[in-house]
């Protein structure tokens, strides 16, 4: 057992309404940290008062972004039980995404006993209103003050934890997604693989532009032809032409996400026909064309499922199905979020009591 040192917060902050919630506006009472320098490892495992880091402004991750995070959910079930989704696997994900950085990783077992200790302490900050949740959210850093290109030598693991609701502010609607034929997010051999924060800013603009256009994120294409579909803003993508649900493969580009490894086994554990494989954005049109692209969307922590309505390319827009929730979408979202909350059977043993 990780011997954690508690500091309590002197006054708890009021809690917002369920209602305003959106995503990742509101912090709890407290945060982790832990630091890790060579001679020492991790060490000093604490839990704190939420609050500012005190790094010194030569610190590696301001200048080479060193930083990786991961983000993963507790949810309050119907019996009050407080649930962890697939808490393991976000570990295992944080740890390797760290190590393609050649930061120190925290190992999965640390890292877990360290959110499920958080979790405890502001366990009253897990919201109880439909689709919200407490979002998790570890964080590695690197800390030497130091200017040469090289790993650091020193990192901050940190959790913070935001109740939350709906991640997009239009709840389960349909959303809108500009097909991004200019920018690229991640390359072969790239970072495109890890959860490094880097991937996000790269991003960013594209997203910036995607809205003045007046669609909600980009769908990304594949960074050496920009021809084969690969993600949906931060989220994993799956297709629906006609009985086929396709996702791309995962070949490092973009995150092997969980939610979307869950949507897998529950798409073949309900016998559909499912595909990890290359699509390309020629293949979509000439489904759609066809009348054969039934669905799309993403999934992700955040979102859970977001469905698609529109594809807008510069020369039009292309509608799925028929602007409405698809049937594979919502059996999805119903199914995962009913695992989650605790009225689904968890078959597959994805959740984690926190008691
Ligand atoms: C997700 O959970 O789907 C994401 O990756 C989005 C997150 C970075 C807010």
């Amino acid at each position: 057992m990780l011997p954690i040192e508690v500091q309590r917060a002197p006054t708890p902050k009021p809690k917002p309404s369920t209602e305003g919630l959106g995503f990742g506006k509101y912090f709890t009472d407290h945060m982790f940290r832990m630091d890790y320098s060579p001679d020492r490892g991790w060490h000093q495992a604490r839990i704190l008062p939420h609050g500012p880091l005190g790094l010194d402004p030569g610190a590696s991750v301001f200048h080479y972004a060193q930083a990786v995070f991961d983000g993963s959910k507790v949810f309050r079930g119907k019996d009050g039980q407080l649930r962890a989704f697939r808490i393991t696997d976000h570990c295992k994900r944080l740890a390797s995404s760290a190590e393609r950085l050649s930061m120190a990783s925290v190992p999965h077992e640390v890292a877990r006993e360290a959110i499920e200790a958080l979790v405890k302490v502001d366990a009253d900050w897990v919201p109880n209103a439909p689709a919200t949740s407490l979002y998790v959210r570890p964080v590695v850093i690197a800390s030497e003050a130091f200017l040469g290109v090289r790993p650091s030598d020193k990192y901050i693991f940190y959790v913070i934890l935001s109740p939350v609701g709906s991640y997009f502010s239009n709840g389960a609607e349909p959303v809108r997604i500009w097909v991004e034929q200019r920018y690229t997010r991640a390359a072969p051999g790239g970072l495109g693989g890890a959860k490094a924060a880097a991937n996000y800013a790269a991003g960013l603009q594209a997203a910036v532009d995607a809205k003045k256009r007046g669609y909600a994120q980009v769908l990304w294409l594949d960074a050496l032809e920009h021809k084969h579909i690969e993600e949906v803003g931060t989220m994993n993508l799956f297709l629906r032409i006609g009985d086929e649900i396709i996702t791309p493969p995962l070949e490092g580009t973009f995150l092997p996400g969980i939610t979307r490894e869950s949507a897998l086994t529950l798409l073949r554990d309900w016998g559909m026909k499912v595909s990890e494989r290359k699509l390309s954005i020629d293949e979509l049109r000439e489904a759609h064309k066809k009348g054969q692209l039934r669905e799309v969307f993403g999934t992700g922590t955040a979102a859970v499922i977001s469905p698609v309505g529109a594809l807008g390319f510069q020369d039009g827009e292309l509608k799925i199905g028929d602007g409405k929730v698809g049937e594979v979408s919502q059996r999805l979202y119903d199914t995962l979020t009913g695992i989650q909350y605790g009225t689904v059977p968890d078959t597959h043993g994805w959740m984690t009591v926190i008691k």
